[in-house]
């Protein structure tokens, strides 16, 4: 064979093809159909934005936490979120795009962001629950992509699924302290849970049926299992762990189905959820105004960088 023959779009294809088949990883310097890349880069730069934009509504409460113990937990909690968007969007430059064009985009309203954090955080006890469902969720959701077919955003996975397994603890061991104190404490909690669950449950994105790309990632190993499965397993999981805190899950139609193993639930507010993700959420507008704000505010901090960086290089330069 010669090297031109290895370089035909069949054979690239079919290369491409067997290190899917044989559940390997793809690396940057490998050939991929510009489809993969292109979902790659949509998919890895909405969860570096939402790791950003998720900053906001936990750092809304950083000089309110009740004690300094809360205070520091919480403040490694949000800068953990900064450095899962640092990784992903390394991660999403080994693609080709630039981590510069991607902000653009965020700010644009151009890419997208997880839908749940168009919600406010109006109580302390959200703080809590949000580590205890919405980080549940994201685990829920990331643990599979640590086998994702794409090596970079694969490894990425793995620290970050470190990270967020403490998250979700945090927030479960807060709402456990408060579940034991007071009735105003455990009111707080309660009302709190009614806000998030259904939101929790809409991060694993529309049903199946309403899900056209789910297929197509799943053949490219990106995604494992489908929105409905995750979906069912988070609440198959999230169930004892309310008992267990002595909260009530705010769906009716929720029980144990015997024959199937699994928790039946109730459906969740669709229409609300394509409201939220297309603009018309509670705090859609906030979180995008804030995020270009920063963003602006940063702009001397980017020239300083990359001047020093360039008098680096050129003193380098000068050297050898
Ligand atoms: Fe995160
Ligand atoms: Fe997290």
């Amino acid at each position: 064979m010669t090297t031109a023959d290895a370089h035909t779009p069949e054979r690239l294809q079919a290369g491409f093809d067997a290190t899917i088949a044989a559940d390997q990883r793809i690396e940057p310097r490998d050939w991929m159909p510009d489809a993969y890349r292109r979902t790659l880069i949509r998919q890895i730069a909405q969860h570096a934005h939402s790791e950003i934009i998720g900053m906001q509504p936990e750092g809304n409460w950083l000089l309110r936490a009740p004690s300094l113990r809360r205070r520091a937990i919480l403040l490694a909690k949000v800068q953990d979120e900064a450095g899962h968007g640092m990784y992903l969007y390394a991660a999403a430059e080994t693609l080709g795009v630039d981590r510069e064009e991607l902000t653009e985009k965020l700010i644009d309203a151009k890419q997208k962001y997880s839908s749940i954090f168009n919600y406010p955080t109006l109580s302390w006890a959200d703080i809590g629950v949000i580590g205890w469902l919405v980080d549940g969720a994201a685990i829920a959701n990331q643990v599979p992509l640590c086998r994702c077919s794409y090596g970079p955003y694969a490894r990425a996975m793995i620290r970050i699924c470190k990270e967020e397994s403490f998250h979700q603890r945090q927030g479960y061991e807060s709402l456990l302290a408060m579940m034991n104190g007071t009735d105003a404490q455990r009111e707080m909690v309660q009302e709190s849970t009614n806000r998030w669950w259904w939101p929790s449950l809409m991060m694993f994105g529309p049903a199946d049926g309403d899900s056209p790309n789910t297929h197509r990632s799943m053949a490219w190993g990106i995604k494992r299992h489908t929105n409905d499965e995750l979906r069912q397993r988070f609440v198959d999981m999230s169930v004892p762990q309310a008992a267990a805190l002595g909260v009530t899950l705010p769906d009716p139609d929720l029980r144990w189905n015997d024959e199937r193993q699994a928790h039946d639930f109730g459906e969740p507010d669709w229409s609300e959820f394509r409201a939220v993700v297309s603009g018309a959420g509670p705090a859609n507008r906030q979180r995008l105004e804030h995020r270009r704000r920063a963003h602006e505010d940063g702009a001397w901090v980017r020239e300083a960088a990359r001047a020093y960086a360039d008098k680096r290089s050129a003193r380098t330069e000068a050297g050898a």
